[in-house]
């Protein structure tokens, strides 16, 4: 993958040849390990065991994952290989359902082999072609995200302390990540004093691996149970906050990891800008609220055992969604590559007609 010089070296998505290569985010940070995956159905399990996660990054995955599946045609007609791609598409589709990213991807990948002309050989060559292009996209979008936020951070205090919640780094995204894109640029530039991450319950992003990029980068990193953000910003030690999204619908309101709804309040509360910083492609031009984001609801085992540990009696019920939303008044700007835009302003700002 053709990449500028200053996007860091954490890229979770890789082809290699004949294969995909992800970094394995369930072994992170105790190992870092490549996993070769070779096939659209172990592509699929991988989205869904989140061996590759965070919305582009899935995104980009589900596309290499139709460049494999391409590649398992054994016939020789077109309509028989367009048939098998859509029956590609829908194993993908069914993997994740909040991250509109993965939607986006298939169905630009599905656009890819409408080409009439072209032989089979050349329509795998163009998937893997426009593959690639999405993740090479995706590096380049994120450091325009980049330097979009850094546009708009408070001006004051000349180092920020910002806070984040979940992993929106270069592991959720092609490379150089989105919010972690944003703190990235901050360092970059001078304008960091640290970054506070959440930790994240359930899945622990925040602790394993928007901490382990950090510590890869240098950048100065603060860990926090979910519990205390209220707190520290009532201490006067969060400056600003930035996260990551989901899916975006077209009035601004944003689902992302579960806790952002809660970490969003605090910050109105406190009068701290709070900031979502994504691509075009997290924008689902389809819905008008938020109220239409499927979230995803996840296996209880992710909160009833800490480790390898049970920690709550039997008899109880439990509910894991895996997502919250955020409505639009709590969000003071959403950072895209094409510029930062007030919720109110998005769908016309992004040329999308608001329902
Ligand atoms: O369940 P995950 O780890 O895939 O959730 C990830 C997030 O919620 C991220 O904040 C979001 O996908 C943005 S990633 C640039």
């Amino acid at each position: 993958m053709a990449v500028t010089a200053n996007v860091g070296s954490i890229f979770p998505v890789v082809w290699a040849g004949d294969r995909v290569q992800l970094i394995d985010q369930t072994r992170l940070p105790e190992q870092y390990e490549l996993k070769d995956i070779t096939t659209a159905a172990e592509m699929a399990t991988a989205i869904r065991t989140m061996i590759v996660r965070g919305a582009p990054a899935i995104g980009v995955a589900a596309a290499f994952g139709m460049v494999l599946g391409a590649r398992e045609y054994r016939g020789s007609d077109r309509e028989g290989f367009l048939a098998h791609l859509e029956n590609v598409a829908s194993e993908l589709r069914q993997t994740r359902p909040t991250a509109v990213n993965l939607f986006w991807a298939i169905d630009r990948m599905l656009g890819a082999a409408q080409q009439p002309t072209a032989t089979l050989e050349e329509l795998q060559q163009h998937l893997l072609e426009t593959a690639q292009t999405i993740a090479r996209e995706d590096v380049q979008t994120c450091q325009a995200i980049g330097e979009n936020g850094l546009s708009v951070l408070p001006k004051t205090p000349e180092k920020l302390r910002l806070l984040t919640h979940c992993n929106a780094g270069a592991l959720a995204t092609a490379g150089y990540g989105t919010a972690l894109g944003v703190v990235r640029a901050a360092w970059a530039a001078g304008r960091l004093e640290r970054v506070y991450a959440d930790e994240t319950r359930p899945r622990l992003q925040g602790a394993k691996l928007t901490a382990w990029e950090c510590v890869q980068e240098g950048i100065p990193v603060t860990l926090l149970a979910d519990t205390m953000a209220a707190h520290c910003m009532q201490r006067g030690m969060i400056d600003a906050v930035v996260v990551g999204a989901d899916r975006i619908a077209l009035n601004g309101d944003t689902a992302n990891k579960i806790g952002t709804y809660s970490v969003a309040l605090a910050a109105k509360a406190h009068n701290i800008p709070f900031f979502v910083a994504a691509p075009l492609s997290t924008i689902d031009r389809k819905i008008a609220t938020g109220a239409e984001i499927p979230i995803e609801e996840r296996h209880p085992q992710e909160i009833y055992q800490v480790g390898f540990s049970r920690i709550t009696p039997a008899g109880v019920d439990f509910y894991n969604p895996a997502f919250d939303v955020t409505p639009a008044y709590l969000i003071s700007g959403i950072i895209t590559e094409l510029g930062v835009f007030a919720p109110a302003d998005l769908a016309q700002g992004i040329g999308a007609v608001a329902g």
